[in-house]
């Protein structure tokens, strides 16, 4: 199988690295000719979970270079969100007859590009594998995490076990027939635990203290949960039951805080670096769909707002912007 990943950052230089050190054969797209240019004089190396792997010799181009090169049977597509809606109708020209575009974005991606161009082009995934770029060509997993995969629309077909079967020795992979119902699990969390984190600039624990952190919390999982349910999908178990408990939520918020309580929020580090965050493809796509199903979603909203505002540098993440939102949100 003829396979190119396009996007060489954190996820991508990982899975790269070590496919192409087992022998998959692996082409490599980057945004510029000059990042091309500095992998195929770097290669590419990966320390951290999993054990140190390196390569010298890659294959790699700007993405625009392979209109004219031998069609790909599969495209990992590990751009971050904006990116991928960009590029996907570009890249989908690039697939052999029945190739699959393999998106494993956070949140919205799969489905709106599946919207786009066919469910028979597009297979959803998301990653609970952690990465970090050192530097390009320099990663570090962080996680013995995998990647999950599947068909948009469900169930479980033949051509995701053959996708599955050809990125294994890269990564650990799993096939489900509830791809929804994971998407939304790993979303419900990034929503609360994740982007909360992020406007206050504390960890999940920290903005737990508070009262209004509480607040904050329950009433985005909640509204997030609700918009899940309304579009008819079943979440599936991750950590803790995408449901929470009647009554009392202690235990069910502790199950959380043991996984996630003690983590920097990966949309923080993209405020402190001034990049543009994901914010749109998960409070914002939770947001969108609660409208277009009749769902309260203010606080997601009040949520999304905030965050570009972060983004454009006019407030900046405080644990004050959790008063902020519980006004805000109303
Ligand atoms: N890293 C993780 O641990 C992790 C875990 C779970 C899920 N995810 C998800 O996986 C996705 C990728 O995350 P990441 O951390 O790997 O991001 P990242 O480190 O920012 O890597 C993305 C790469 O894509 C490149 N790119 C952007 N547009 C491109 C284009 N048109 N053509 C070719 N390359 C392009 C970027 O190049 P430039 O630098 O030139 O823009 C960058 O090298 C995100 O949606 C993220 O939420 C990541």
């Amino acid at each position: 199988m003829r396979i190119l990943i396009v996007g060489v950052g954190a996820l991508g230089g990982t899975i790269a690295t070590r496919g192409i050190n087992a022998s998959v054969p692996i082409w490599l797209a980057t945004r510029s000719a000059q990042s091309a240019a500095v992998l195929r004089s770097s290669g590419l190396r990966v320390s951290g979970v999993g054990g140190p792997a390196e390569v010298r010799s890659v294959r790699s181009a700007a993405v625009e270079e392979y209109a004219t090169a031998d069609k790909f049977d599969l495209i990992v597509l590990a751009t971050k969100a904006h990116d991928a809606l960009e590029i996907g109708p570009f890249l989908a020209r690039l697939l052999a007859p029945r190739g699959t575009l393999l998106c494993i974005q956070n949140g919205g991606v799969s489905q709106m590009l599946s919207e786009r161009l066919g469910d028979r082009v597009v297979l959803g995934g998301l990653s609970n594998l952690g990465a970090t770029m050192v530097e390009p060509g320099v990663y570090e997993q962080r996680n013995a995490g995998h990647l999950l995969i599947g068909e948009v629309a469900g169930g479980i077909s033949d051509r995701a076990m053959n996708v599955a079967e050809a990125l294994r020795p890269a990564i650990e992979m799993r096939v489900t027939a509830n791809l929804a119902g994971a998407i939304w699990s790993k979303l419900l969390l990034n929503c609360s635990v994740t982007t909360i984190g992020a406007l206050a600039n504390q960890t999940m624990r920290g903005y737990m203290a508070s009262a209004a952190g509480q607040q904050v919390f329950h009433r985005t999982y909640d509204e997030t949960l609700s918009v899940a349910l309304a579009t008819g999908t079943r979440p599936e178990r991750m950590i803790v039951d995408p449901v929470p408990p009647e009554g009392d939520r202690a235990p069910w918020i502790d199950q959380i805080l043991a996984t996630y309580g003690d983590i920097k929020p990966s949309m923080l580090q993209d405020f402190e670096r001034g990049r543009r965050t994901e914010i749109d493809f998960i409070n914002g796509y939770a947001t969108e769909l609660g409208r277009k199903v009749g769902v309260g979603v203010a606080m997601n909203a009040a949520i999304t707002a905030m965050a570009h505002r972060i983004e454009a540098g006019e407030i900046r993440p405080d644990p004050a912007r959790l008063d902020d939102l519980l006004r805000q949100a109303g």
